[in-house]
């Protein structure tokens, strides 16, 4: 039996930051952040680390599920700003949720973090290695954002989802297949510098923000839109769907010009794309569940609708994984 997705739930801090906040301040405007990434506004978490914005949505998550938190055998951290090297951001969410029987890790995997995490707890559950895992997909991107640099500091924001991976009930329906792939030619294109063991911290990689966001966007770009768009249409490919079967394509949120080029080669249209870039920018491991999250809370996503998941991210890492939606509101 495969896995699937039982409930899900997400959160974002109150704080926003607009397009006319950085007009303020660096050499761009709304219009350029706009057209160029279809983000108008992104949250920012002045208080707390990445656990804090998992708590609030695990207890919904859970509260959705209708069970008890005990119950819950393994929690997995997608995200690229842990609250600290170690122990896991995973350990942490464990203790300020108070589970007792449980184990859990941390996965890095950037903006795919999402699908790896998600493909990793859907094995330990069909192998019958977990029950019921929290699956959460979370990042504060405010803090290694450079505030000064227009390239990345307009694009990032800060959020979670996290879901509960359990076994389906229905051979054809849940988490029924994925293409995941990782390329290190991508690591001088996206990265930070500092902070690990390559370059571990020092006074001068403070003072020249190596622990911040470095992205050569342009190259990122192309690869972003051939690796999202290929493997989206290769799942659809393997799976013998149409463009009419899909319901819905819900894209990692990066640049809505990457989502675009990405629907269109599925044949697939806006309107069948989950698209909340312009609420919340690029909230990395965040941006897949919390569009699916919003989605189902709108009524909008039904049991048996065909969901193509899709990613790129630093590592270079990307993927896709074909959901068949097995449960309604
Ligand atoms: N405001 C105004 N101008 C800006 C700017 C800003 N906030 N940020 C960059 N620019 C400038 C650049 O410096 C460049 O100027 P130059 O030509 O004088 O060097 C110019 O705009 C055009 O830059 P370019 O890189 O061609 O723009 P773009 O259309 O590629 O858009 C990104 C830039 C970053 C939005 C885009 O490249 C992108 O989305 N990249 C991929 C992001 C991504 O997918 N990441 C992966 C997952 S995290």
């Amino acid at each position: 039996m495969p896995a699937t997705i039982t409930a899900i739930a997400h959160y974002y801090p109150e704080d926003k930051l607009t397009n006319k906040h950085f007009e303020s301040y660096l050499d761009t405007s709304d219009e350029w952040i706009k057209t160029r990434t279809g983000i108008n506004e992104r949250r920012i978490m002045k208080n707390g680390a990445t656990s804090d914005m998992i708590v609030p949505a695990a207890l919904k998550c859970i509260e959705n599920a209708g069970i008890d938190k005990q119950e819950i055998d393994c929690i997995i951290v997608a995200t690229v700003t842990p609250d600290h090297m170690y122990p896991s951001t995973a350990a942490v969410v464990q203790h300020k949720l108070g589970i007792k029987n449980v184990w859990g890790f941390d996965i890095s995997a950037a903006c795919s973090g999402f699908l790896f995490a998600l493909k990793t707890a859907a094995s330990l559950v069909e192998s019958g290695a977990a029950k019921k895992v929290l699956l959460c997909g979370a990042d504060k991107m405010s803090s290694i954002l450079n505030m000064n640099d227009r390239n990345t500091a307009i694009l990032f924001g800060d959020a979670a989802g996290v879901c509960l991976i359990e076994k389906s009930n229905d051979d054809n329906y849940g988490i029924l297949d994925s293409i995941l792939h990782i390329d290190g030619i991508g690591g001088q294109y996206l990265n930070q510098k500092a902070g690990g063991s390559a370059h571990p911290a020092t006074k001068e990689t403070v003072e020249n923000m190596e622990h911040t966001v470095y992205q050569d966007g342009k190259t990122v770009f192309k690869y972003a839109v051939k690796g999202m768009a290929d493997v989206s249409k290769e799942i659809m490919d393997k799976n013998n769907l149409t463009s009419e079967d899909i319901s819905f394509l819900v894209p990692h949120q990066a640049n809505l010009r990457i989502i675009s080029a990405t629907a269109e080669r599925m044949g697939v249209g806006m309107d069948k794309v989950m698209v909340n870039i312009e609420k919340y920018g690029n909230t990395t491991a965040a941006t897949i569940p919390l569009c699916i999250s919003e989605w189902l809370e709108a009524g909008k996503i039904k049991k048996g609708d065909n969901l193509i998941l899709s990613s790129f991210g630093a590592g270079f890492t990307w993927g896709s994984i074909y959901v068949k939606w097995n449960m309604n509101k």
